[in-house]
């Protein structure tokens, strides 16, 4: 039974585990830069994260160097990278978090009857596998988890059994994962429960829960768990991660936190700094946010019926559950215009959660202005996506778009024409298609020709009215890689094709990481310029 009259400080800690940089950028098409893995990190550390899993070092070089990096870079949080049952994956690991002031090796092998036929290990093979396997990581680091991959679905008593072996082999923690998506909060706990009783030296480490969303459940399991004694919750921002994604750390931190009153569990989050992390994934990723998100949302503090606004005006607390400050929105849209000076930015983008270097400063106030020229109203959504624009746009990317002008209307066919530089010249082409984003996509096809797919094209108003910023996401694949790229206009085809270069340079950026210079050598470029 969990005792719901300890103060704050005794209630039981309940650790955060954020897994975006490792479970939630294998989400298809949400791979990041190493900088902008760099930079997460360190918000999230500077948020409170108790363990960040900062990625799987043996998968690429990328990876290994992205891990090592924010291994050295981390001034609270344990940095944990992700490692098969195997000596390579773990040595290659341990190579990667041991610059850390607190490093974790984190392995993993799948232990239901479906994962078990892959490696074709029978039980008793794969029980010897996982002593070998925890025994090797933890004689490299006093700290290590292990996870049973789809526990959920694995035999309770080979689960007992298995979980028992890594213990016995020196794991500290174990991570009870729901790979699928699969379970519900009563069996969660209860799976959590049986451990907790049965396994012989329970009592010495920690059980995590890592939940899966399949069936939108994640949130809730998770909670399930720690109340049945789990005290480690893996989770990502914005719920980041494969198929439906993973528990969302936003809304298992806030649940904690807004029903401690039946839930007595701490996390160490500061949770003024969620909306500003959020807004960074939801950039850096290209999976933006669903308006009507919990806790991240949008809509999630916007009240628009008449009858949620009288009660709002009436007593805030009618309708609202937590207080926007407390997720770390402003509390007021101050509305910016043209008339508003370079002082009155920094404390509104300070508002939002931005501390820019004077430069960076500079840029944004330039672009602002711009703005303004155009939109009389400039609330703090467009600044947001202002700064964001900047963020995935950067001076050294391959494309840049550098004019565009379009002939649309009832009569077709529509046309584009374009200037775009590529690699510092700059290319000019007319094109045509069917509506003015298709003209304006062949035209930057015709300039820099390529054979990447389209997968995703959205569209989105940042604020109401006719002369809104339009936000563009669009995802690209080619040879099995994806990347997204998103722009901001109030145009919204200027938008829409700064989005497919941004994601064009992610391609090619990544293209450059595995083949140093391949990338230019077979482009054939028109123009006729
Ligand atoms: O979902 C899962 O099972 C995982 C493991 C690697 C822990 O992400
Ligand atoms: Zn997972």
């Amino acid at each position: 039974m969990t005792d719901t009259t300890k103060t704050a400080s005794e209630q039981d800690r309940v650790l955060i585990f954020d897994t975006t940089l490792r479970d939630g950028e294998q989400s298809p098409g949400a791979t990041m830069t190493h900088d902008e893995k760099l930079e997460i990190a360190a918000l999230l550390d500077e948020m409170g994260v108790d363990i960040i899993e900062a990625g799987f070092p043996i998968a690429s070089e990328g990876d290994f160097e992205a891990v090592s990096a924010i291994a050295r870079q981390s001034k609270n949080a344990t940095i944990c990278g992700l490692a098969r049952a195997n000596y390579k994956d773990i040595d290659r690991c341990w190579e990667a978090v041991r610059h850390a002031k607190s490093p974790r090796i984190h392995t993993f092998i799948g232990t239901s009857p479906l994962h078990r036929a892959i490696p074709n290990l029978d039980m008793d093979q794969m029980a010897e596998r996982i002593h070998d396997t925890v025994s090797h990581a933890r004689n490299l680091c006093d700290n290590v988890q292990w996870s049973p991959m789809d526990a959920t679905r694995t035999e309770h008593d080979y689960l007992c059994r298995v979980v028992e072996i890594a213990i016995k082999a020196g794991a500290t923690t174990i991570n009870i994962p729901d790979t699928v998506g699969y379970t519900a909060p009563r069996e969660s706990a209860d799976l959590i429960r049986m451990l907790v009783e049965r396994v012989p030296g329970a009592d010495t480490i920690v059980f995590a829960t890592h939940c899966h969303n399949d069936l939108g459940m994640a949130t809730a399991n998770a909670l399930a768990a720690v109340e049945a004694g789990a005290r480690q919750i893996e989770c990502t921002i914005n719920g980041l991660g494969e198929r439906a994604g993973n528990t969302a750390l936003e809304e298992v931190v806030m649940a904690l936190k807004v029903r401690n009153d039946i839930m007595p569990f701490r996390t160490g989050i500061d949770t003024t700094k969620i909306m500003n992390i959020s807004r960074k994934v939801a950039t850096v990723s290209g999976f933006p946010v669903q308006f009507n998100k919990a806790v991240v949302g949008k809509n999630a503090f916007a009240h628009e019926s008449g009858i949620h606004q009288d009660g709002m005006l009436k007593n805030a607390q009618t309708f609202e559950i937590m207080r926007p400050a407390d997720v770390g929105l402003a509390d007021t849209s101050l509305v910016m215009g043209k008339h508003s000076g370079r002082a009155a930015l920094r404390a509104k983008l300070k508002d939002l959660g931005y501390d820019l270097a004077d430069n960076q400063l500079n840029d944004v106030f330039v672009r602002f202005k711009a703005l303004a020229d155009r939109k009389k109203e400039v609330y703090d959504d467009d600044i947001v996506a202002l700064i964001q624009d900047q963020v995935t746009s950067a001076e050294h990317d391959t494309l840049q778009l550098k004019r565009l002008r379009v002939v649309c209307g009832t009569d077709g066919p529509q046309e584009a024409e374009m200037t775009l530089s590529v690699e510092g010249v700059d290319h000019a082409i007319d094109a045509t298609g069917d509506g003015p984003v298709d003209a304006a996509f062949n035209a930057v096809k015709m300039i820099y020709p390529h054979h990447a797919k389209l997968h995703l094209y959205q569209v989105h108003a940042v604020t109401e009215g006719t002369d809104a910023q339009a936000t563009v996401s669009v995802r690209l694949e080619e040879d099995g890689k994806i990347a997204t790229g998103q722009a901001a206009d109030t145009d919204t085809v200027v938008a829409s094709v700064k989005a497919y270069v941004n994601a064009l340079n992610r391609l090619i950026h990544r293209r450059q990481k595995s083949a140093p210079g391949a990338d230019m050598k077979d482009v054939h470029y028109s123009s006729h310029a």
